[in-house]
């Protein structure tokens, strides 16, 4: 029987893995599910996006700073914040196998309807299981088939909780942050004062949040562990809506142009009022085309005062989280505009969209169309062949370049599977080394998308080669 044929995600994710970019945790232990380490390639590219988001946010920008705030906060943080009572999933078990299931998951599947009754076991919104509907004693558990066995929905808080102390009892009970957004609000007013900032001004901040996530899943796409890239942008009342649009048109352009990814794949798309998160009042979403279909990656949320409003309450520091206009002498709780971008999601979607597969010379080749920016190795370095001192002038090409560059050498195997190797990295530049830079000190420019070498610049040109290339946009 012919194999399935692998689903795009399917093939990244054994190309991630099969290259040292994104691998499963802890695998000697069988893994621990939706858990991922990234390797040598994949660091590299998770920390260039990185870097380019805090170029584009925190450099470019004389009014936006950036923080590392910790990871644990004072517990009263999320119950201000109103992530103890309603960061929640409602939940459903199956009382015979114990599986649990989002509710949302089986309104889904319930919404076609149920065997042997008229009507779907669905509210009259259609958006929830209403548990005392007949339906839904006939409704069979999704894993084991069972008739009558899932529970009514039940809140399920997605925070982790840990203790602080040696003995759980006695210590006091904190979590792992579930946004990086919370650190912001609550040192601002000490990094306002410091930084020397009048709204509108922004806070930027890039960490890992935790999730107890229900159903991880698609990769890196959903996991419980995860890196955002936040940046909160304060404003007087009144100017929310107009930096709500700025950013969402600013965080779209970078994924499109600083990033390279196609704009066929990526939306924007404005949620609807019931489904706005606990702190927001507008939302948009900047989605993109995954093979399971289109989904967020990055939100721009207006976050009003909520959440300054509710440190005030709690903390008793009106006062304190107040921003005080010495010119106007108006005193306020600043409107904050949110943008949360998903590293991890955000290094799939750029993944996805740069796989390709062509052929070359009548063979079949992988290859990442990455944005010679993002590329984890930026240059591959090859002598033509392993003699007459064309490997040690390509090691001295190395030595000269890798200080300023992400540069590779290699010399093993023939040259056509050597570009091979660099095209499923990424790699977009490859210079070779051979019999004629002995004599004239130039080399080959192989291109990874046009396959061509149009030029032979001198050895002593190749950082300038680079650095235009780099930052040709
Ligand atoms: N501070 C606002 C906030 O956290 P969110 O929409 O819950 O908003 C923002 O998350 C982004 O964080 C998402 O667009 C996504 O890219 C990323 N994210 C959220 N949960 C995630 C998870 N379980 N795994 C990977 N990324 C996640």
């Amino acid at each position: 029987m012919a194999a399935k044929p692998k689903s795009r995600m399917e093939l990244i994710a054994s190309l991630a893995k099969r290259r040292g970019f994104v691998m499963p945790t802890s695998e000697i232990y069988g893994g621990i599910g939706s858990s991922y380490d990234y390797g040598p390639l994949g660091i590299e590219m998770k920390r260039k996006l990185a870097d380019l988001w805090w170029r584009e946010m925190v450099r470019k920008h004389e009014n936006i700073v950036g923080v590392d705030t910790a990871i644990i906060y004072h517990p009263n943080t999320w119950v201000a914040s109103g992530h103890v009572e309603g960061f929640t999933d409602p939940l459903i078990d199956c009382r015979q196998c114990k599986a649990r299931f989002r509710e949302d998951d089986l309104v889904e599947r319930f919404a076609g309807g149920v065997k042997g009754a008229d009507e779907p076991p669905l509210s009259a919104d259609g958006k929830h299981i209403d548990p005392a509907h007949p339906a839904y004693a006939l409704a069979p558990c999704p894993h084991c088939g069972t008739k009558g066995s899932l529970t009514a929905p039940r809140s399920f808080n997605l925070m982790f909780r840990t203790w602080i102390g040696p003995v759980e009892e006695a210590g006091e009970q904190v979590y792992l942050r579930p946004e990086t957004a919370q650190g912001i609000y609550v040192d601002y007013p000490q990094v306002q004062t410091t930084a020397r900032l009048k709204p509108p001004f922004g806070i930027a901040q890039i960490g890992k949040a935790f999730r107890n996530e229900i159903t991880p899943g698609n990769f890196i796409f959903r996991t419980r562990e995860f890196e955002q890239m936040e940046m909160q942008y304060f404003v007087k009342p009144g100017e929310e809506i107009e930096a709500l649009h700025y950013w969402k048109d600013e965080r779209h352009a970078f994924w499109r142009d600083a990033c390279g990814i196609r704009d066929d794949n990526l939306r924007v798309y404005e949620h609807a009022p019931d489904e706005l998160a606990h702190y927001a009042t507008n939302a948009f979403d900047i989605e993109y085309r995954f093979p399971f279909g289109w989904d967020e990656f990055e939100g721009i949320h207006n976050r009003t005062d909520y959440d300054l409003r509710r440190h005030a309450q709690h903390s008793g520091k009106e006062r304190d989280l107040q921003y005080f206009d010495d010119q106007t002498r108006e005193r306020y709780l600043p409107y904050v505009v949110e943008t949360s971008a998903g590293l991890n999601r955000g290094l799939l979607a750029i993944l996805l969209d740069a796989y390709d597969e062509d052929e070359v010379e009548g063979n079949p080749r992988v290859v990442l169309r990455l944005d010679p920016k993002l590329a984890p190795i930026t240059a591959g370095i090859f002598p033509l062949i392993k003699k007459d001192g064309l490997p040690e002038l390509a090691r001295k090409v190395y030595q000269d370049l890798h200080r300023e560059f992400d540069v590779f050498y290699d010399e093993s195997g023939n040259i056509g599977r050597r570009y091979r190797r660099q095209d499923e990295a990424g790699t977009p530049f490859c210079f070779t080394i051979d019999h004629r830079t002995l004599a004239d000190q130039t080399v080959t420019i192989r291109d990874r998308d046009t396959l061509e070498q149009p030029e032979r610049p001198k050895i002593d040109q190749l950082t300038n080669v680079l650095r235009d290339r780099l930052f040709a946009k």
